[in-house]
């Protein structure tokens, strides 16, 4: 069977490493905010071009996190996306701001710019702007209008991993970026991990405070926060795989070009490809197919895995129903929701691999 992820088939120097980095952290007799953490936290701002990183327990709360440091909560709108992982609009709620969904442009599932304009209103402060799939796209265009509204842009990049545009990485555009670590990401832990990056010194400041309980110095609590540490085992596991990530993202990358180059089944459309190869990291390769489902049984009797992302949009789930929108609708991500199909796309597929899941898709027949 040709996996979704497949951790177990990744090259032994890894696991050695990680073995190594976990043993320091047994050895250093230290488990939480210390040397690990900082260490990875100077390394990821540095990858993604930052001053600031400040490490969390997982991607929903650095997403929380970044809200609450930018003094977004009650009475604060929050645009969105339906199409994305429910932790996005669970942040919002939990940060105590109420979530308006905008619909995705059909081409590529993101936030569609149209739509967005039509949910704002006097309360709007800031937009949780999802980077699917891992793909960034339009991002000068969403700062001047994020910037032109006075309002606050927060990248959710849990999918988008050193995703790039004009040589900015993601999580640099905004006035946060947030990571998620779970194992599956682009860089993974193993077990949860976030990372909230920024720019700004004072943001930073107020984010380190919110995930250790809003504790400013030891003892003094200037405001009610969070439990949300990255823990020193999982950050020295993290530099660890790190290392990793650049040539794995490029294996991503070159999957996704086979497949692009070798799906050519009429009745299965891709999504609008990068127009820079950076900007584009294929967390997921995501296809659409009106006989969507009968196309997945037909993948799975073939050997292959492939998994829906996401199959129920955020406003058709049962706390959601009453949730403010778009007032054209959010028609787009319905139809999106009901066609679009994950397919294996992960640094450990071979060749042999990639051309099967090509030859599995391009011999469907939908009956
Ligand atoms: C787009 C998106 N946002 C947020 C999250 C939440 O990250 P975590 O699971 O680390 O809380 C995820 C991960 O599932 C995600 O894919």
């Amino acid at each position: 069977m040709i996996l979704m992820n497949d951790f177990k088939a990744e090259p032994l120097p890894i696991r050695e490493a990680m073995q190594a980095a976990a043993a320091r952290v047994f050895e250093s007799g230290w488990y939480v905010l210390g040397r690990e953490l900082e260490a990875f936290e100077r390394e990821w701002a540095t990858v993604c071009g930052v001053d600031h990183a400040v490490g969390v327990g997982n991607g929903m709360d650095a997403i929380e996190i970044a809200l609450r440091a930018l003094d977004i909560g009650p009475g604060d709108e929050v645009i969105t996306t339906p199409m994305t992982a429910f932790a996005t609009v669970l942040a919002i709620l939990r940060a105590g701001a109420t979530p308006v969904l905008a619909d995705i442009d059909p081409d590529t599932a993101l936030l569609s710019m149209d739509s967005a304009e039509r949910c704002l209103t006097p309360q709007t402060r800031a937009v949780v702007l999802v980077h699917l799939y891992g793909q960034v796209r339009n991002m000068p265009d969403w700062v001047d209008w994020c910037a032109q509204r006075g309002i606050a842009l927060v990248e959710d990049c849990a999918q988008a991993h050193l995703a790039a545009q004009n040589g900015t990485t993601a999580g640099a555009f905004g006035a946060a970026g947030a990571y998620s670590f779970y194992p599956t990401k682009n860089l993974g832990a193993i077990g949860d991990g976030g990372m909230l990056v920024t720019r700004e010194q004072a943001l930073a400041k107020r984010a380190a405070t919110l995930r250790n309980y809003g504790q400013s110095v030891r003892y003094h609590h200037p405001e009610l926060g969070l439990n949300s540490r990255l823990d020193e085992i999982q950050a020295a596991i993290l530099s660890a795989r790190l290392q990793w990530l650049a040539e794995f993202t490029q294996r991503r990358r070159e999957i996704a070009t086979a497949y692009r180059m070798g799906i050519n089944h009429p009745e299965v459309r891709l999504l609008t490809a990068p127009e820079a190869e950076s900007a584009h990291v294929y967390h997921l390769f995501v296809v659409c197919c009106e006989a969507r489902d009968a196309l997945q049984a037909h993948l799975q009797a073939h050997g292959v895995q492939t998994l829906i992302h996401y199959p129920i949009p955020v406003h058709q789930q049962p706390p959601c129903l009453d949730m403010r929108r778009d007032p054209h609708g959010l028609g787009h991500s319905e139809y999106h929701a009901a066609r679009c199909l994950s397919l294996p796309c992960h640094p450990q597929m071979s060749d042999a691999d990639t051309a099967a899941v090509i030859a599995a898709v391009n011999d469907f027949s939908p009956g």
